[in-house]
């Protein structure tokens, strides 16, 4: 990346941490996050964050319209049925300029070993012809 000093990068992410609360967890919802400083961060968060502060990318965090709920089961129901239905969820605002960027990191977490399906809403919105796309997914071993 070092070797091209005028190119603009963006990390995208869709990351979906399973509580706010950094006490008191569950197994699940430590699972999910991470905790910095007190604030608690998806997996995939944390890793859009360190891209992010080591390339000077911008960022850019992909949210559903309708919120997906914090509880693990209803979650996972939600995900088997969207996946299920090839369906686009919605995305909740929009990457200003797409153009303007030369290698878009893409990161998610492992749903089902499928993209949550609201990565192929984002596909099919913006046009990454031509552009370097640097893949990341997180998942419970880690991140690949
Ligand atoms: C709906 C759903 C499906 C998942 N499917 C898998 C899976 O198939 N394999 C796996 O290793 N982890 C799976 N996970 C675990 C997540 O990949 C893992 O917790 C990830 O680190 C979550 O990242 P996040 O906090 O950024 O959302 C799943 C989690 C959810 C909520």
């Amino acid at each position: 990346m070092g070797s091209n000093s005028t190119a603009k990068n963006l990390v995208v992410y869709f990351s979906m941490p399973e509580t706010t609360e950094p006490e008191n967890m569950s197994r699940e919802e430590e699972l999910s996050t991470v905790i910095i400083d007190g604030e608690v961060l998806g997996n995939t968060q944390y890793v859009a964050y360190i891209i992010a502060e080591n390339t000077g990318a911008d960022i850019f965090r992909i949210e559903p319209v309708t919120p997906y709920p914090l509880n693990h089961s209803e979650l996972e129901d939600i995900a088997q049925k969207e996946q299920s239905e090839n369906f686009r969820p919605e995305i909740a605002g929009t990457v200003e300029n797409i153009e303007q960027y030369d290698i878009i990191f893409f990161g998610f977490p492992n749903w089902y070993y499928d993209m949550p399906m609201i990565m192929y809403s984002f596909l099919d919105q913006y046009d990454l012809a031509g552009k370097t796309v640097v893949p990341f997914i997180v998942w419970l071993l880690g991140c690949r």
